[in-house]
């Protein structure tokens, strides 16, 4: 793979950047209504607006208006690429409607014709957690089959609306973390789908329905994208997470083979062109009933991936037997002692990406691209202005050696790497402005101040020159 064409870039959602969350005919999404956390308190889910709350997508980093000078920045980044989501709540309000709303449509448009100004590819993901909070209230959200309507609704006016301009789509953004078999947070089950965790009734039939539907959604808009353009490249984007095992007794091994891989069916569906059998017999076992009707069996035949995107930030140790004295992580298994950890309780494992790359890619044959890896950190601006995330530098340049070592050495065909957040801004899962992630530092703060001033940070010029001079000969 040349130098030229490897996508360099970054990463952003609309829910976590753009604020003006009722501007110009926005509708209200499922993340709109929830509250500032902290890494001790989680973010608080409403049903409505309440005064007095902070809702931090409201404002965002206020991408929205400021995303002209945003771009320019990515662009004397070197950025190749940047992964954006749209907002279906900004194209229809409701999700409902017939008609789109066309400031929504031009907003995004505007935004392309930004990027496409500095030769800078967008990627696009169709649904990163901003759902119109109506088809929530009113459909059930994804248990409904009609929302999979809805969203091809909307898939084919933004298809439509950015055909010639781009290239890369993404359906869905970690939709994974659904997974009928196992526990879930709250907040986990609610920025997928609208619904927590605590109020489902049937847990595990819903939660199966639900990741169903979605998968079927994703399939059919990949058949819908490809009819709209046959030069589209449509993926889906996992969040995944390695669970080691603790040592070679088969039993952990096994174990760790589990955990790692039940987060692995949708893309077996994405990418096989069927829903897998094993897993509808492991739901038929759990008395989990799904019906699959020869229309979605062609329909998965008809939908398979381009490509895969792969969200990665740290792994874990699979559960074992005793091991209830150690620390559980976010996103399942428990703490590694081998690895540092962030100040959120994310183990540092630069690893844990080549491994992944590799078992995506022979698993699968498919590109990847690397849409999300960061650090969140607290950053501080220091009295002459500047700001030295050398941890960041640190962290990214650690991660970038294995996607390196795993192209050269390994041959996985990797086509991109895109940092996530590469300017400041809201966390998913806690609603803070201080953990960072950023190469451009955005002055919003928790207790609300702040101008939205950006600064350059040290990692800034760093990843310039990682862009310039980076080669995978
Ligand atoms: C990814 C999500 O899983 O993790 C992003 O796709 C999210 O939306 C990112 O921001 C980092 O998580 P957090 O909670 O640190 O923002």
């Amino acid at each position: 793979m040349k130098k030229t064409d490897f996508l360099w870039g970054g990463s952003i959602a609309a829910h976590q950047c753009e604020g003006a969350w009722d501007q110009d005919g926005k509708g209200i999404a499922i993340m709109d209504l929830v509250t500032q956390g902290t890494y001790e308190q989680p973010r608080e889910i409403c049903t409505k607006i309440e005064a007095g709350k902070k809702y931090p997508s409201h404002e965002g980093i206020d991408f929205y208006h400021h995303y002209k000078e945003d771009i320019a920045l990515f662009a004397e980044m070197g950025f190749k690429a940047l992964r954006i989501s749209i907002d279906w709540s900004r194209i229809y309000p409701l999700g409902d409607e017939q008609t789109p709303n066309l400031l929504g449509v031009q907003f995004y448009q505007n935004v392309v014709d930004e990027l496409l100004k500095y030769g800078i590819e967008p990627i696009v993901t169709l649904y990163h957690f901003e759902m119109p909070v109506h088809l929530v209230n009113n459909y059930g959200s994804w248990t409904n089959r009609k929302v999979i309507e809805f969203y091809l609704n909307y898939c084919e006016t933004m298809f439509k609306a950015l055909k010639g301009k781009v290239r890369y789509w993404a359906t869905f953004n970690e939709m994974n973390h659904i997974d009928p078999q196992t526990e879930a947070s709250d907040i986990f089950t609610y920025i997928i789908s609208g619904l927590k965790y605590s109020d489902l009734k049937n847990k595990k039939q819903t939660l199966a329905t639900i990741s169903y539907h979605m998968t079927l959604a994703s399939v059919k808009a990949v058949k819908l994208a490809h009819d709209i353009d046959s030069n589209f490249e449509i993926g889906c984007v996992f969040g995944l997470t390695p669970a080691y095992p603790l040592n070679c007794d088969p039993e952990n091994v096994l174990n760790s083979f589990k955990e790692t891989d039940r987060e692995f069916y949708q893309i077996d569906a994405m990418c096989s062109g069927k829903f897998p059998a094993y897993k509808l017999k492991e739901y038929a076992k759990a008395g989990i009933d799904l019906t699959i009707s020869q229309e979605d069996e062609i329909a998965f035949a008809q939908g398979k991936i381009d490509f895969i995107g792969l969200n990665y930030y740290s792994s874990s140790v699979a559960h074992y037997e005793g091991d209830h004295e150690n620390e559980e992580t976010l996103f399942g298994g428990v703490q590694n002692p081998y690895l540092q950890q962030s100040k959120w309780g994310w183990a540092i494992d630069p690893t844990g990406l080549r491994y992944l790359l590799n078992y995506l890619y022979r698993r699968y044959s498919l590109p990847i691209i690397i849409t999300e890896n960061g650090l969140g950190a607290i950053d501080h601006l220091e009295t002459d202005g500047t700001i030295q995330d050398d941890y960041r530098i640190e962290y990214i340049e650690q991660h970038i050696e294995q996607v390196k070592k795993a192209i050269v050495e390994d041959y996985v065909e990797c086509f991109g790497y895109l940092t996530w957040g590469p300017i400041d801004l809201v966390s998913a899962t806690t609603g803070e402005m201080k953990k960072r992630y950023g190469f451009i530092y955005v002055d919003k703060n928790d207790d609300g101040t702040g101008t939205f001033t950006r600064i350059k940070k040290k990692s800034f010029n760093w990843y310039q020159n990682v862009i310039r001079t980076t080669t995978f000969d």
